[in-house]
């Protein structure tokens, strides 16, 4: 399926500023200077063997922070230069599409916020970003709180009765455990339903995972076959699919149906400052059915929750999971993370203002990110003629390229490039305490907190988008706090009880990729009672 290409033996281009703007007039009205671009060279196997992100990341370093990847007669641009990063997502947002990725989840999610043309997209954007609010927010700290104990009741009630000394151990794959977790709590803080899938399987959570399973499936699947006639009949795994998303959409249209019938009508910042220490359901659904003015069918209401679910699931699962990976590699860092945790909140609960002082385990979650983002890839295809910026080096004058482009924003290499962190591959929550001085390379000043005061967690602000583990400009994710949060409560009440370690070597712990990257065969971990505590 790839074409294999010379590489471009073109030498960078300097000269001066009319020059360069000449040029690219030149090249926008020729259609383009696409050619001009590096052209990755590789083999077939590269795509099959592993996964695409670190071919990609190879040849990132082959090629430079720009290249174009050919696949048949369909071709890639390849980016993993924050310039041109924040050129795309931000400065330039509304030139770019979410091209092949809309194509495959539209079928899933309708017009909810990811596949939505710009006209929706631009309506429902409006009115669901304030649902997460401040207040929201804090609710949602007790829901996080909850169900995270219900995963570490299982793990003790699985050690089985008093072991002060830390002796038994218990083997569970946590990646499945998280991943109840982080579908419980979607369940919660998004339409207040309790999937109660720590503890049990039914048939809404069978589909649910159904339904991810053909997101994933379609995203690594290079023939769109299931858009085919009569492919949702005839292909069997297209039938299910179908039935799944049957089963999910009944649940979803009889949560809104409730919804509704229960409606109370007020304004925005009414709902914002409800006393939600009494409310019975917090959730984002209800917010969004009693906000006065936002009336919406219930199609597209469904379409988010669903965009939602998916979007908010497996990417946190997979925070976790790559969290407690690294960790249990660093148990010196472990037992720094455990220190923090005792002595923040010793065996006590957790509550908002607790997490700004765990800041440790928030480095942790992010670091974590940094080396494992989730997706690796962001996918755009350009609506008209553009120009990418030249990059941070400076090396070119940039690219003229036509509408139709199809780029993939590699967030996995622009997190571990050699230009812009210490020793990338390394696992150092330590790193994002250290402002950065401006490193002598132009176009590019290191971290700075203050483009971002009183933000808990590094951002792409504070980093200028060489970390955009949330991606950047108006279609940035709307659920990072709520994310962040979560995964920082679920890790902390997880070390605070228990020491982990894997069960098998590192190695053996195979990376697979969809829309997030996961293991082959799940994170299986030793884990014991902490002897240091009681
Ligand atoms: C968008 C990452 C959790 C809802 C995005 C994007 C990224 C991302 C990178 C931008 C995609 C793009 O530009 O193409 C993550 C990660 C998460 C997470 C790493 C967990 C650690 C959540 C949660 C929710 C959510 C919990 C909802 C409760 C969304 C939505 C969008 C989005 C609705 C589309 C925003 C728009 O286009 O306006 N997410 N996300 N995400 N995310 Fe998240």
């Amino acid at each position: 399926l790839i074409r294999c290409q010379s590489t471009s033996t073109e030498e960078p281009k300097t000269g001066n500023p009319l020059d360069k703007a000449s040029n690219l007039l030149t090249n926008l009205l020729s259609g383009g200077n696409l050619g001009s671009m590096p052209i990755a060279e590789g083999a077939v196997s590269d795509l099959f063997s592993r996964p695409l992100f670190f071919s990609l990341y190879d040849w990132f370093i082959e090629h430079g922070s720009v290249y174009k990847l050919a696949f048949g007669p369909k071709a890639f641009v390849v980016v993993s230069d924050p310039i041109v990063a924040r050129h795309i997502l931000r400065e330039n947002a509304f030139s770019y599409d979410k091209g092949v990725l809309a194509d495959i989840l539209e079928p899933i999610m309708g017009k909810g916020l990811i596949p939505a043309d710009f006209e929706t997209w631009k309506l429902r954007r409006k009115v669901i970003a304030p649902g997460f609010h401040a207040l929201y927010l804090e609710a949602m700290v007790k829901v996080f709180t909850q169900c995270s104990e219900r995963s570490i009741l299982k793990i003790e009630e699985l050690l089985g009765g008093e072991d002060l000394h830390g002796k038994k151990t218990v083997e569970l794959d946590l990646e499945a455990e998280f991943s109840s977790l982080a579908l419980d709590i979607i369940g919660l803080g998004v339409f207040n339903y309790d999937f109660g899938s720590v503890t049990k399987e039914s048939p809404v959570i069978k589909a649910v995972y159904g339904a991810l399973f053909e997101a994933e499936h379609r995203s690594t699947f290079y023939v769109p076959y299931w858009k085919f006639p009569l492919a949702r009949w005839l292909v069997p795994r297209q039938r299910k699919f179908q039935k799944d998303l049957k089963v999910i959409n009944e649940c979803l249209d009889g949560l809104i149906r409730n919804a509704k019938e229960t409606r109370q009508e007020t304004d925005v910042e009414k709902l914002q400052q409800r006393d939600y220490s009494n409310l019975k359901d917090a959730s984002l659904l209800r917010f969004l059915v009693d906000m006065r003015g936002a009336d919406v069918d219930d199609r597209q209401l469904r379409d988010d929750l669903m965009t939602m679910l998916i979007a908010g699931h497996e990417t946190t699962a997979a925070v976790l999971t790559w969290a407690v990976f690294l960790l249990a590699q660093n148990p010196s860092k472990m037992k720094k993370a455990q220190a923090e945790i005792d002595q923040v909140l010793g065996q006590g609960r957790l509550t908002f203002e607790l997490i700004k002082q765990l800041k440790y385990i928030r480095l942790i979650v992010v670091e974590s990110l940094r080396l494992y983002p989730q997706p690796p890839l962001l996918i755009r295809r350009s609506l008209k003629p553009d120009v990418l910026p030249g990059g941070y080096k400076g090396d070119t004058d940039g690219y003229a390229i036509p509408a139709g482009t199809d780029i993939f924003v590699s967030v996995y290499n622009l997190h571990r490039s050699p230009y812009f962190w210490d020793n990338p591959n390394e696992f150092e929550p330590e790193r994002f305490l250290v402002a950065r001085n401006n490193d002598g390379i132009e176009g590019w000043s290191g971290f700075d907190p203050s483009r971002s005061p009183g933000a808990l967690y590094p951002n792409e602000i504070i980093s200028d988008f060489a970390f955009l583990p949330f991606g950047g400009g108006p279609r940035k994710c709307v659920g990072d706090q709520f994310a962040l949060m979560e995964s920082t409560i679920a890790l902390t009440l997880l070390l605070q009880k228990f020491d982990v370690e894997l069960r098998g070597s590192p190695e053996e712990v195979e990376l697979v990729t969809g829309a997030t990257i996961h293991t082959k065969n799940g994170l299986w971990c030793r884990l014991k009672k902490r002897s240091d505590v009681h």
